[in-house]
């Protein structure tokens, strides 16, 4: 695909498909990453001169003009971030929109309404598309984190007007093509989190790329039971038992080394702060549950990690928001983040829980590249081809 250095913005209007689904708290904005992230590029194509109108969807307003789902006040952030002003249109396609991309000057920012207020852009209907197309000379999408999607201001209008990737698609694609295309080897996976059921794809494609899977969290309850370890109370899907063994022996057949927990943290009730024990996987009390996994599981995975080049990570290892139940994914997260700085290995983790849980540690500014996406990440660790970046490959 082309990047911005192939595009000659001086005087043109650029449409710039970003992700400005921030997270937002009674009004106010929680987290400010996606827009740091994003500044880049439009300083570039607004310092290069081009007339910059921004697209993005905020939330699921399901095509209706849901009032609290305008990106109005993120006209102010972006200004803010920006330092300098950013108009706004109540709309993203028709006369309003129309008016004022057409007030632009050489290298001003506007930013347009939620594309979601309309029912075609999640139905990629070319009617809307092609609307859209008309506000501009050339498309720019710089919202990898949205990139799973194959809506019209993602994937419809790409395919109407001359589409490049911004500087932050670039980056996002050149840290998972080094994890996962074309990565330095070993490779380790770390995968925690729930439910085996949500992360089969996920699970499978890893197992045939990366040398040693690492699985933690509660779904790695479920891979244990279906072992024939007794769980107690523990959460697991055990409807999922047969399928966690299929898992376990095509990642056998494929050499890649499956680390399960070989001790684990257990209660009785699941709440912070409770009585605790550390147990082998052999001897959960039927009365409690694990919650985290033990230090000989993390000396274990520091273990590999020390011989590692690069690791991917998504997903904690424990129920890493209710203490003390944290331990394991913060002693990783360190591990990780010195062996970064130290020792040269390519870290890049990504996904809502796993960066919270990075954050949390207070790692995520020394990890190799932490995503800004949530499901567009977890797609491409399925193998999935993400409709937003074919549509720049394709233009
Ligand atoms: C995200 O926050 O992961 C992206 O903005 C995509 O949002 P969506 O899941 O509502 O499509």
């Amino acid at each position: 695909f082309r990047t911005l250095d192939q595009l000659d913005a001086k005087g043109k209007r650029v449409l710039l498909r970003a992700d400005l689904n921030v997270p937002v708290r009674d009004g106010a904005i929680t987290d400010r990453t996606r827009i740091e992230r994003l500044t880049p590029t439009i300083k570039e194509l607004s310092d290069k001169g081009a007339k910059v109108v921004v697209l993005s969807h905020f939330d699921r307003p399901k095509g209706k003009r849901v009032p609290e789902m305008s990106l109005r006040p993120l006209a102010e952030a972006l200004s803010t971030a920006l330092g300098k002003p950013v108009a706004f249109a109540d709309d993203c396609i028709g006369p309003e929109a129309e008016a004022a991309v057409a007030k632009l000057g050489d290298g001003d920012v506007l930013l347009l309404e939620n594309t979601r207020y309309h029912a075609g852009e999640e139905k990629n209907d070319p009617a809307l598309s092609a609307e859209m197309a008309k506000l501009g000379d050339a498309y720019v999408n710089d919202a990898f984190s949205a990139a799973h999607r194959a809506h019209s201001s993602t994937e419809g209008v790409a395919k109407l007007l001359p589409a490049y990737a911004g500087r932050l698609m670039q980056v996002e694609l050149e840290a998972l093509e080094a994890a996962l295309g074309t990565p330095s080897r070993p490779v380790v996976a770390i995968v925690g989190g729930a439910k085996v059921s949500t992360k089969l794809d996920l699970l499978g494609n890893l197992s045939r790329k990366v040398d040693v899977l690492v699985i933690g969290g509660a779904m790695a309850n479920t891979f244990l039971a279906a072992q024939g370890h007794n769980m107690g109370k523990s959460l697991q899907e055990a409807e999922m038992h047969v399928t966690a063994l299929r898992i376990l022996d095509e990642a056998r057949a494929a050499n890649c080394e499956i680390l399960l927990p070989r001790d684990l943290v257990v209660a009785a009730e699941f709440k912070a702060n409770p009585a605790t024990r550390t147990v082998g996987v052999d001897s959960v009390p039927s009365d409690m549950m694990a919650l985290d996994v033990g230090p000989e599981t993390v000396d274990a995975i520091e273990d590999r990690l020390r011989k590692a080049s690069t690791l991917v990570w998504n997903g904690p290892l424990g129920a890493f928001e209710t203490p003390p139940f944290d331990a394991a994914t913060v002693a990783v997260a360190e591990s990780v983040a010195g062996l970064t700085q130290s020792a040269g290995l390519k870290s890049i983790a990504g996904g809502g829980d796993t960066v919270s849980a990075l954050r949390h540690a207070g790692v995520a500014e020394r990890m190799t590249y932490v995503s800004s996406a949530g499901g567009a990440f977890l797609e491409w660790l399925e193998g999935k081809t993400l409709p937003g970046v074919a549509a720049l490959s394709a233009s």
